[in-house]
């Protein structure tokens, strides 16, 4: 089974992938987690992506595609995947659509996780993420346990330097621009499922089970 999450930043695409990874026994495939991690490690990918991420705009195409490539690949993705924030441009898409089709393989199921621009911004500044293990909270419709720790590894939880509002309009921006094209071209293809991301984590993912059934 190989999903893709489409959706605006801040929609719950992560919220959503990590569930859906859970239930149907797939691995959670996030390119944001991956350039987060390796930023956090110091690495080289981390410091050639920080300056992009920081400013809102994408980490180009000839980072981002071979390392993803390289992530589906391995073995714990013979079942499947879900893929959170991955394909954000047509170029990534039709390189994971070549890629695929190589093995004979194509995606089964592209979700839009559906959510006006208005709702975003606020969703945004209450999110507070793990750096550690991924995680993802927020401070009114998902708090931790313990306030500013995360409930899974313990680790301190932050907010992103992604999400502060400014940075937030000019992701909503290159979304726009870039990403949204997304859901014609998986339309196209017959495989574009929309969601209402405007409802409860649980209504949301409920929505997302019909499509994928049990
Ligand atoms: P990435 O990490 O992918 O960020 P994003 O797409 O902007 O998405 P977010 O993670 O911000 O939101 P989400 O949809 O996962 O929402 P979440 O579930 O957390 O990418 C970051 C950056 O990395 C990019 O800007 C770019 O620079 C770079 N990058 C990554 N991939 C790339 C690529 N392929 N190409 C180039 N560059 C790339 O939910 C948000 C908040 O809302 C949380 O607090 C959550 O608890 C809450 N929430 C979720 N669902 C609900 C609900 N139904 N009701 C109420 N609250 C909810
Ligand atoms: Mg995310
Ligand atoms: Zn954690």
């Amino acid at each position: 089974m190989k999903i893709i999450m489409l959706g605006a930043p801040g929609a719950g695409k992560g919220t959503q992938a990590k569930k859906i990874a859970e239930k149907y026994g797939v691995p959670h495939i996030s390119t944001g987690d991956i350039f987060r991690a390796n930023i956090k490690a110091g690495t080289e990918l981390g410091m050639k992506a920080k300056g992009y991420m920081d400013q809102g705009l994408l980490v180009p195409d000839e980072v981002t595609i071979g390392m993803l490539l390289d992530r589906i690949h391995q073995d714990d993705c013979e079942k499947g995947y879900v893929l959170d924030g991955f394909p954000r441009t047509i170029p990534q898409a039709e390189s994971l659509t070549k890629a695929l089709a190589e093995m004979g393989e194509a995606i089964d199921f592209a979700i839009d996780v559906d959510v006006p621009d208005e709702n975003i911004i606020s969703r945004m500044s209450g999110r507070r993420a793990c750096l550690k293990c991924g995680a993802t909270y927020h401070t009114q419709f998902a708090p931790p346990a313990k306030e500013g720790v995360c409930d899974v590894c313990g680790s301190e939880l932050v907010l992103r330097d992604d999400d502060k509002p400014e940075t937030v309009k000019n992701r909503l921006k290159v979304y726009h621009e870039q990403t949204q094209p997304l859901i014609d071209y998986y339309k196209e293809k017959g495989v574009l499922h929309t969601v209402d991301g405007t409802q409860t984590m649980e209504a949301v993912f409920q929505s997302i089970t019909e499509i994928l059934g049990a």
